[in-house]
């Protein structure tokens, strides 16, 4: 299992420090609909004003040092969705991603899509793949987008290619560990979420990065999504930075190894 604590701090825009900075935030970008319905608008213009909370956070995270952000933008359910509303929802991926490439160099993002992509038009995956290529060199920021993701999804998948190699020979049953299932996984490469956010007032994990999420800390918040600005992510920030992982030790256990790295000047 990765132990992800943090490493970071960093002083926010209002001087004061935040000790703790996670290494990846995952956030579930929820309330859109309501946001547009509150103001009697269609509720793609919830996603559309969504789309300016996606460049905040962004923005915050290179500003903050934040390595890795991973955005749940569309999930494997949500092709039930009133087909009209699927269709923006495919139009903005592709036109966001065409406009903000050029920030993403300047800024050294670095884009991937996580998810089955083969169940987009060939157009939209063809502006994935070269955004992709684009931004590849980048290592300011990791910015995952999952898109018609799901937690299952992806442990379903690296179950299948197991299987395809315990089947070839090149794998024994008996090497299939933990370790050896996360390394099939979206994402192996990078550090699991310490962070996971969802706004909008839900609180449920809604078949997000299942696997990676069993030490993740959870914060919820009633704010919709095209609310979210950098005020609501730094309050989540501090909120992370008061946490104490334990990571199935005791507290005690915790507080005696802190007290022998502070010792030892590290
Ligand atoms: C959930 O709100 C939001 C989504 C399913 C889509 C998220 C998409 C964006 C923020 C814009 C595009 C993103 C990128 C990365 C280009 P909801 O519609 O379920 O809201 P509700 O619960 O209020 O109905």
């Amino acid at each position: 299992m990765r132990a992800t604590s943090n490493q970071g701090s960093k002083m926010e825009s209002t001087g004061l420090e935040i000790r703790e900075l996670p290494r990846h935030v995952a956030i579930i970008m929820d309330g859109n609909g309501r946001w547009a319905k509150k103001r009697f608008l269609p509720r793609t213009a919830g996603h559309q004003a969504g789309v300016s909370a996606v460049r905040n956070t962004i923005e915050c995270c290179v500003e903050k040092g934040i390595g890795v952000l991973t955005l749940f933008a569309f999930s494997s359910e949500n092709w039930r969705r009133p087909q009209k509303e699927v269709s923006v929802l495919m139009k903005l991926f592709f036109s966001t991603l065409e406009k903000e490439t050029e920030k993403m160099l300047e800024n050294g993002v670095r884009l991937r899509v996580i998810g089955d992509r083969n169940a987009f038009s060939e157009e939209l995956q063809r502006r994935i793949a070269e955004t992709e290529r684009a931004t590849w060199g980048n290592d300011k920021l990791n910015l995952l987008i999952a898109a018609n993701y799901g937690g299952r999804w992806d442990i379903l998948q690296a179950m299948r290619h197991i299987a395809a190699d315990v089947e070839k020979g090149v794998l024994s049953a008996s090497a299939v560990t933990a370790e050896l299932l996360e390394s099939y996984l979206s994402f192996a490469d990078l550090p699991g979420p310490d962070l996971f956010i969802r706004t909008g007032g839900e609180q449920r994990i809604s078949n997000f990065t299942l696997w990676q999420l069993a030490y993740t800390e959870l914060y919820f918040t009633p704010t919709l999504w095209p609310d979210f600005d950098k005020h609501s992510f730094t309050e989540a920030l501090k909120d992370f930075a008061g946490r104490q992982r334990r990571f199935g030790l005791t507290g005690e256990q915790i507080e005696s190894r802190t007290e022998r790295s502070v010792l030892a000047g590290s």
